[in-house]
């Protein structure tokens, strides 16, 4: 057995975090070798409910799970974590776009990053998903002035899935022939989804779906406002499919990226080699040695058109930094 890893999710009374505890408790992520404890965060609200979460986690008799500690606290919540999944934040309604949320949410990351600063473990590795994720990362990354920047990350692999799920269903292929999706910069309607560098079945999927117009127009919109419109169809925010998409972001840094394949996160800007500005958090393709480490994937062409996509979000992170500048 290895020694235990650390794991701390906030929002821990909601949805997401209901659809993550127990496949984190039941050993998935981390490997049937590596034990967990878990500490669960919620505001003073809702931290009650927490009690029925830990017994149902205690209920479920998982082999792995160790300790479970239930907190109001920043200052306890990130304790000796080795992982801290930031799901906790007001969720986005109908007709919000997610950065309508920076004023809510952001203060709270602000807080949060101090805490994680203090008191988590040095190889604390973290993934941002309350909204809008790419820039609370921000904000809370800059308030953690010795956690190494590329030990932060925000979650893009929910539109990740969201585009490979897409493909194959065009192409009448499996999600599993899709490879090598990248959605470039922020998790909101602006995201490029690339299809001129995604491959079905080890081809290009420009080649196997033969449809610039589809792949430009309805692909590329449907992933962009994928979560509006399961708002708007379910009448709150995506959970399982945005947990599943956490548990998927932690597993491909675990584990070594394997073949020629990559996967998307958002991560500090900061010297990428595709010329986007630094000081941003942004999504690129990366690949990892399965030691919580990533590096961007060089040289990916872009054609005219992406790269005025990738301006577009570009700009839109650049908006959202500057209006969260009190936050920084
Ligand atoms: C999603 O993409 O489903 C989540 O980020 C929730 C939202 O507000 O869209």
């Amino acid at each position: 057995m290895k020694s235990p890893v650390t794991v701390s999710v906030t929002g821990g009374a909601g949805q997401v975090a209901y659809s993550l505890l127990f496949r984190v408790a039941s050993g998935e992520v981390f490997g049937s070798d590596t034990p967990v404890n878990l500490i669960i965060k919620e505001v003073p609200e809702f931290v009650g409910t927490l009690e029925g979460v830990k017994m149902e986690l205690e209920d479920c008799a998982f082999p792995l799970l160790r300790e479970i500690t239930v907190t109001d606290s920043d200052t306890e919540a990130f304790r000796g974590a080795n992982w801290a999944l930031l799901v906790g934040a007001a969720p986005r309604g109908p007709g919000m776009e997610r950065k309508d949320l920076l004023q809510l949410n952001g203060a709270s990351f602000k807080a949060q990053g101090e805490a994680i600063n203090k008191t988590a473990a040095g190889d604390i590795r973290i993934v941002v998903v309350g909204n809008p994720c790419n820039t609370n990362c921000l904000i809370g990354m800059s308030h953690a002035p010795d956690v190494p920047r590329n030990q932060w990350g925000a979650l893009t692999r929910l539109d990740q899935n969201r585009a490979m799920a897409q493909l194959a269903l065009r192409s009448g292929k499996t999600v599993s022939d899709v490879t090598n999706m990248t959605i470039w910069g922020n998790h909101s309607s602006t995201q490029y989804p690339d299809f001129e560098n995604a491959r079905i079945g080890g081809r290009p999927a420009t080649e196997v779906i033969n449809d610039r117009e589809y792949l430009e127009g309805e692909f590329v919109k449907t992933i962009q406002n994928r979560g509006a419109a399961i708002i708007k169809a379910r009448g709150k925010s995506s959970a399982a499919s945005a947990a599943n998409a956490v548990l998927d972001h932690v597993r491909s840094l675990v584990n070594e990226t394997e073949g020629d394949d990559w996967f998307s996160i958002a991560i500090p800007s900061d010297g990428n080699p595709y010329g986007v500005p630094g000081g941003l958090v942004f999504s690129f393709p990366c690949r990892s040695d399965g030691k919580g480490n990533y590096e961007i994937v060089e040289g990916l062409e872009l054609s005219e058109y992406a790269k005025g996509k990738l301006d577009l979000t570009t700009q839109e992170l650049i908006g959202e930094r500057n209006d969260v500048s009190d936050l920084l």
